[in-house]
């Protein structure tokens, strides 16, 4: 069926998301941007235009649907470079896929340089008419959508040594330090309903330890994917672009209670901003902020719990023993992050374009070194080992969930049921080594990638090329998408 038909007009914007007025690029003029939402199924028409004009922050731009598969739509997935050229300003693109397998919560970011950073961000909620929790917890309400971002002073691109933002936003307002007054976002609920509460991560770099003074959380889905019940979770530990639904049950006495969103980071940069919060306020309560206590958390939802959080899609059998493996390694010299000894690069025609125009092997391919072929039909493994520069580094695959086979802080294998989704944290102990499996079923270019956004301009990136010589035939581009690389005076599509 057709979703929704959608504007997104890509605007610079003077905003005081935490009292400090700074210019940024907006979806709609918003922060962060609308929910863009529809039902599994969907055909999603969502139509970009730029109209940027400010140079101290890149003009072009290019979106990124987090998650969704893109199956035969490799063209609409977003990153420059690897599936499109970015949009110029003045210009238009349509991003028309359909979503017809997934459904969870997801998001929408730029996908052109650290633009995101300066505010390009927003959730995308895919509903399932059949969603088996509605009725397993009779949830009252699925509307609140949590976001969790930090939030620079500066354009990103001046962000050259990496540094700790000024705040942290908890759906696009927040205080940084000694502010006292900036306003908060309130979520509400009715005491004795039960919530689906969307939790998603649009962060450039930190992750968060959120909590909600109180109550606790049971945890239904990772990335887009529904999970086992996981209950009495009192802290989730949540990384640059993963996602969590949680079910609140506001079973606490009528009041306000304070929501938190812990920044870290163990890269030691200091000044570390205050924690993000919100209010959580039951109806009744008056219009006043919360005094509740924060107490250290007893179950906290971790990447090393990730082998209890069980898919409870059928269980694809993993006996052991996938059809290829590939190891990849990754090192930092200097300013630069490398993936098997590269760096990415943006190349000169993006990936798709070079592949379209019948170059099929990953020595024709630019950049060098930067492209990894990947036969069809098959299950890849891919290790990961953990320890980079001490900090742990959320990998994102696009165009697939994997299921995670071993997580961080673990030394032994799940095959029986590991959680299924698309953005995994390496660890940050040499000891780590994350473990990942999916099936080759999606021909096209996908970006695996670091998602602290400055990592990945820093070239913490690879190209996983699947089925090559069998893109062309899954994916025909619409003609504005060359349109938009003979702007910038690239290779024609010659076949
Ligand atoms: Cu949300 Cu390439 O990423």
């Amino acid at each position: 069926s057709s979703g929704p038909r959608t504007e997104l007009h890509i605007v610079n914007r003077e905003i005081a998301p935490d009292g400090f007025y700074r210019q940024t690029v907006l979806a709609n003029g918003t922060f962060p941007g609308p929910i863009i939402s529809g039902e599994k199924g969907d055909r999603f028409e969502i139509n970009v235009h730029d109209h940027l004009t400010d140079s101290t922050m890149n003009k072009t731009t290019s979106i990124h649907w987090h998650g969704i598969y893109q199956h035969h739509t490799n063209w609409a997935d977003g990153p420059e470079f690897v599936t499109q050229c970015p949009i110029s300003p003045g210009h238009s693109f349509l991003y028309n896929f359909t979503v017809s397998t997934q459904a969870g919560t997801f998001w929408y970011h730029s996908h052109e340089g650290v633009q995101y950073c300066d505010g390009l961000r927003g959730p995308l909620i895919i509903y399932d008419p059949d969603d088996p929790h509605a009725h397993l917890y009779d949830v009252d309400d699925d509307s609140t959508v949590i976001t969790l971002a930090d939030w620079y002073h500066k354009p990103a691109i001046e962000l050259t040594v990496p540094q700790f933002s000024q705040s942290i936003l908890i759906n696009g307002l927040g205080r940084g330090a000694n502010d006292t007054t900036s306003p908060l976002s309130v979520i509400t609920v009715q005491q004795g309903l039960r919530y689906r509460m969307r939790l998603v991560s649009i962060s450039c770099d930190p992750y968060f330890n959120f909590t909600i003074d109180g109550h606790n959380m049971t945890i239904i889905e990772a990335d887009g994917s529904n999970t086992e019940p996981f209950p009495g979770v009192d802290e989730i530990q949540i990384f640059a672009a993963q996602r969590y639904s949680f079910i609140l049950d506001a079973n606490q006495p009528i009041g306000n209670y304070w929501i938190r969103a812990a920044p870290e980071d163990t890269n030691q940069r200091a000044p570390v901003p205050p924690p993000g919060l919100a209010i959580l306020r039951y109806v009744g309560a008056p219009d006043e902020e919360p005094e509740t206590k924060s107490y250290p958390a007893i179950n906290s939802l971790v990447e090393t719990s990730l082998h209890a959080l069980e898919p409870n899609v059928p269980g694809k059998p993993y006996p052991g023993g996938a059809d290829m493996n590939f190891p990849l390694n990754f090192s930092f010299n200097d300013t630069k992050f490398y993936v098997n000894n590269a760096s990415w690069e943006s190349p000169p025609v993006p990936v798709l374009l070079q592949i379209l125009h019948g170059e099929h092997t990953p020595q024709e391919l630019l950049p060098h070194g930067s492209i990894i072929e990947l036969p069809r039909n098959k299950t890849i493994e891919i290790n990961m080992p953990g320890g980079l520069l001490n900090i742990p580094h959320p990998i994102h695959l696009h165009g697939h969930s994997f299921y995670v086979v071993r997580s961080a802080g673990n030394s032994s294998y799940n095959y029986e049921n590991p959680v299924l989704r698309d953005t995994v944290s390496i660890g940050s102990s040499t000891t780590d080594n994350v473990t990942i499996r999916f099936d080759t079923n999606n021909p096209g270019p996908w970006f695996l990638h670091c998602h602290i956004d400055f990592h990945l301009a820093a070239g913490f990136a690879v190209v996983m090329a699947e089925d090559i010589a069998g893109t062309p035939a899954a994916d025909r581009p619409p003609v504005a998408w060359d349109d938009l690389c003979a702007i910038y005076d690239k290779l024609p599509v010659s076949d």
